[in-house]
């Protein structure tokens, strides 16, 4: 039986709700939603990537008022801001930090999401559409970047948009396209700023909106993984669910003040972070005679950097090895039937990983390990959702692969050496063998029987 959300309101609410459901909103999505009485720590931060979101978007409509996007003034507008400006340092730290926080934030999100299995069925589309916000948040970061116009933003969006030419036939017109000029200038700072204060963030706040909605169509799940709407009293109501306020909105800001404290903490003591919140180098003015040294991206990417720069050629021949023994293995599988699909992708991928530069593979490889995620409801095969009722080889696995992702992003912030590409190429192995060969691990192992009711210790 679906929950009733009965509304009889007087007074002014009344005259708005026999106009607009304002009260059966409140109801549905806020005091009448019913949240698995069990969330834990990693529960926060959801309602912490809401905030971190308000914060980026008004701290951004405030730098907006003052800052230039104009290959000439864009630096200077900057520091007219920080220097300036009434609190206009405290406002740019604010939205700096914040887009550090944002990715702090939103990794745990997606971990806790892939510790107890919450992108598997019925919250395909909560996951898709939070693979789609992480999509959009890498872009709207990479925009935002370029615009201080520093020596970093100017040579990191130079090194990324020449990425696209390595894509074979249509890759230089399309770098060309993407810059609108021969190289970064004056004309892409216009085009990011547009892609950055608008076009993104209409995008972000929509797929938000669908992300939550989704949510709430299904229910939350919880650290065990077990779905509570299997069990309700008479009313309808989920036996191991409370509604979500007042209990989690207090649970929620208590979440809220922790973060806020070390938030507020980073922007006054440390706000570069030792240079990997804001990088030393763009606080050199934007140089296009004068490659810097070193260049590398903000932390949140060099994870996937380091992925990009281990395709090199003798790995791009590992990678061919390795697609066409899965090419073989989907071959002999599918002996005796019609099931040639995969094979001969394998052979068609090897042929052209053959006749095409490894830049370009490195591309794929990069774009590949976000793309992965969006499959993942798919290629978890295991019997239980929650990380607790799995097999014990199933939390080594995890732990690789953290550790794995973690020495990724570590080795995207040094210069490259050859160690250490060797390690990025093992790391990148790692990744991929983690997704890809879910749909045999996840199988495997003996596992523990999830409780019929929520594990939950009231405190
Ligand atoms: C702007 C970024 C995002 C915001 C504001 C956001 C917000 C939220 C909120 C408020 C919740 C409910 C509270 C909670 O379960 O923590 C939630 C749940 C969820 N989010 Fe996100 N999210 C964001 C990004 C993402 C990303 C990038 C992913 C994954 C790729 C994701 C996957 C999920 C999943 C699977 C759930 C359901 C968790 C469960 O029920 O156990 N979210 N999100």
């Amino acid at each position: 039986m679906a929950i009733e959300h009965e509304v009889e309101t007087t007074g002014l609410v009344g005259w708005i709700d026999r106009r607009f459901p304002l009260t059966s909103t409140w109801k549905k999505h806020v005091s009448e939603y019913y949240a698995p009485k069990n969330f834990n720590f990693w529960y926060f931060f959801g309602s912490l990537a809401l905030l971190v979101l308000v914060n980026q978007i008004v701290t951004g409509i405030f730098l907006t008022m003052n800052y230039k996007p104009d290959a000439t003034l864009a630096f200077s507008s900057v520091e007219y801001i920080m220097r300036e400006v009434p609190w206009g340092w405290l406002i740019r730290y604010m939205h700096s930090t914040g887009a550090s926080m944002f990715f702090v934030v939103v990794y745990l999100h997606m971990f806790r999401g892939l510790m107890y299995g919450s992108y598997r069925k019925p919250r395909e589309l909560v996951w898709i559409f939070g693979c789609a916000i992480f999509l959009c948040l890498m872009a709207e970061a990479f925009f935002g970047y370029l615009l201080p116009w520093g020596q970093m933003s100017f040579w990191g969006a130079q090194v990324i948009v020449n990425l696209f030419s390595a894509i074979p036939f249509i890759g230089p017109d399309l770098s060309l396209w993407i810059r609108g000029d021969y190289v970064v200038s004056d004309v892409t700072l216009n085009r990011f700023f547009a892609f950055h204060v608008i076009a993104i963030p209409l995008v972000l706040i929509g797929l938000v909106v669908a992300h939550l909605v989704a949510l709430h169509e299904v229910g939350s799940n919880n650290p065990d993984g077990i779905e509570i709407k299997a069990k309700k009293d008479p009313d309808g109501i989920p036996l191991d669910g409370i509604p979500f306020h007042p209990y989690y909105s207090v649970h929620d800001f208590m979440g809220v003040t922790v973060f806020l404290a070390i938030f507020a903490a980073i922007i006054f003591f440390a706000p570069e972070m030792g240079g990997y919140f804001l990088e030393a180098n763009n606080f050199i003015p934007a140089n296009p005679l004068q490659t810097p040294q070193e260049i590398a991206p903000v932390w949140y990417f060099t994870a996937f950097y380091a992925m990009l720069r281990a395709t090199t050629d003798p790995f791009k021949i590992v990678l061919m090895i390795i697609i066409a023994l899965l090419g073989l293995f989907a071959l002999v599988r599918a002996r005796g039937k019609w099931k040639l699909g995969l094979p001969v992708l394998a052979v068609l991928v090897v042929l052209a990983m053959a006749f095409t530069e490894s830049k370009f593979w490195g591309v794929v490889v990069m774009g590949g390990a976000v793309i992965s995620l969006f499959f993942l409801p798919w290629l978890d095969r295991s019997p239980v959702k929650s990380i607790r009722y799995r097999p014990f080889f199933h939390k080594v696995f995890y732990g690789i692969f953290v550790l794995a992702f973690l020495t990724l992003g570590f080795l995207g912030t040094k210069p490259p050496s050859p160690a250490s590409t060797l390690i990025a190429q093992i790391c990148a192995l790692i990744y991929f063998a983690f997704f890809l060969g879910m749909p045999v691990w996840t199988r495997l192992g003996t596992f523990k029987q999830p409780p019929e009711r929520v594990r939950f210790k009231p405190h």
